[in-house]
């Protein structure tokens, strides 16, 4: 199906929004399936397509999903019964590339999709590899895919220090580590809400897992769910995309769903800024639209930094600045495609080294863009809805990858977004 997501921009929202699971926290925790024996529960699940995308791959190892009632997802794991994880939807969904801890700890080796570079910036997986490396491993790259396999016998204790803190090396690591035989000490690691949510449904496992700072200490053993529940917890990222649509153009906007230590750091930015911002209670706030943002200059780095998964929504609040706002980014320093499509709404902006300058543009113009990844599309979805009059948003199935029901959600509020099939579209009645 070939759809579009057209929208009719320039109304005020007013209303509540309830915000799904988390996106990147599920995905590492559907991945963790692979190193825990047994049966158990994950409620709160996103309906999102990489959901789908990773648990068609989660089946293909051997393990049994099933979708209960009320985004509830059964999984059970009696074994693993293959190593061979060169699927082409493993190329669609980065955070398949998780899969190898488990894959490796069952078989010892494993042959896996290599995770594109896209649009945000290359994504190689050199941290990953060096963690298995230290751990006996050898890595042999093809055309495509990427073979690891068990060459020496794992040393009894590990000590190492990641080059950058990066959050899917973090994630592999912790994983492969908890049901290993041996103690691991990662240093220089992310700490990522997502991270802390990995560990949480691992300690509920069994695991053996202590952080400090940055440091991630974890003694392997056997991991068991005997009917385990594990309650999901709302998307950060989805609950400060809402936010930044109600600073654009909300009359009052409740957005709830996230425990307030997730999204802190960014709501303090947000109400320097000029953004109205009332706390409701530990889980929901309330944004009215702000007229004028002041000048800024935000630096998107890991956790407990600006999220760069925020970076081009802000971009879009950034066309109310007063004079200028200057974004970078640490964690993907190329980050700006998303800038040539905003441009088609009428934002102005001058590119920086690793980075941008947005200028204040009043009036956004209506436009036909094109999402060029899942956070493209969120700011194009804000741009759209500023701009008063009729946008079209390409290649939209990169929102249903990560935002569960953001037509919905939005209509809810009183804005007008549908998915159009285009071929449907196309059929003329007279
Ligand atoms: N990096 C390396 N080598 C590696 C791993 C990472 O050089 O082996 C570099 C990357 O190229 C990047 C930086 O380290 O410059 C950080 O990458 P990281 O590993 O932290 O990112 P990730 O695990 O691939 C996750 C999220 C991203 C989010 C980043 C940063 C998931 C599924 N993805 O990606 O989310 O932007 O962390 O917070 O959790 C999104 O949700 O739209 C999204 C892209």
């Amino acid at each position: 199906m070939n759809e579009i997501l057209r929208i009719r921009g320039g109304e005020k929202l007013e209303g509540e929004v309830l915000v799904s699971g988390s996106k990147n926290s599920v995905l590492p925790i559907l991945a963790a399936s692979l190193v825990v024996k047994g049966r158990f529960f994950l409620r709160n699940v996103p309906n999102i397509t990489d959901v789908y995308f990773m648990i068609s791959l989660l089946e293909k190892l051997g393990i049994e999903v099933s979708w209960l009632p009320n985004n509830t997802l059964f999984l059970r794991n009696n074994g693993l019964k293959s190593n061979d994880i060169r699927y082409s939807y493993a190329n669609e969904v980065r955070s398949s590339v998780l899969l190898l801890a488990g894959v490796l700890n069952k078989f010892g080796s494993a042959s896996i999709m290599l995770p594109g570079g896209d649009k945000i910036g290359p994504r190689p997986i050199n941290y990953h590899l060096a963690f298995f490396k230290k751990l006996g491993f050898e890595y042999k790259i093809h055309e495509g895919y990427v073979e690891v396999h068990k060459v020496k016998s794992e040393p009894k204790k590990l000590r190492l220090r990641f080059p950058f803190p990066s959050v899917g090396a973090t994630q592999q690591s912790i994983i492969y580590s908890s049901s290993s035989n041996i103690t691991v000490n990662l240093e220089n690691c992310a700490v990522e809400p997502e991270i802390i949510d990995l560990i949480h449904f691992l300690k509920g496992c069994g695991a053996d897992i202590e952080v400090l700072n940055r440091t991630i200490k974890i003694r392997g053993k056997e991991l068991l769910a005997n009917d385990y529940v594990f309650d999901l917890p709302g998307d950060r990222i989805e609950f400060l995309t809402f936010t930044l649509l109600g600073a654009l153009i909300g009359r009052k906007v409740t957005v709830s769903g996230v425990q307030r230590w997730r999204v802190n750091n960014v709501l303090k930015k947000l109400q320097k800024l000029g953004v109205q911002i009332k706390s409701v209670d530990d889980q929901s706030i309330e944004i009215k639209e702000t007229r004028k943002l002041n000048n800024f200059r935000i630096v998107a780095s890991p956790y407990p930094g600006f999220p760069t998964d925020l970076q081009p929504m802000m971009a879009v609040l950034g066309s109310k600045v007063e004079s200028r706002g200057v974004l970078k980014d640490n964690v993907f320093p190329t980050r700006f495609a998303y800038l040539e499509e905003l441009k088609k709404f009428g934002i102005n902006y001058k590119l920086l080294k690793n980075g941008c300058m947005i200028l204040r543009s009043t009036t956004l113009i209506p436009a036909q863009v094109r999402a060029l990844d899942i956070r493209t599309g969120a700011a194009l979805v804000l741009a759209g809805l500023t701009a008063k009059g009729e946008s079209e948003i390409l290649d939209s199935y990169h929102l249903r990858r990560g935002y569960d029901s953001i037509d919905i959600k939005i209509r809810n509020l009183g804005g007008s977004i549908y998915f159009i099939d285009t071929a449907l579209d196309e059929i003329k009645i007279f």
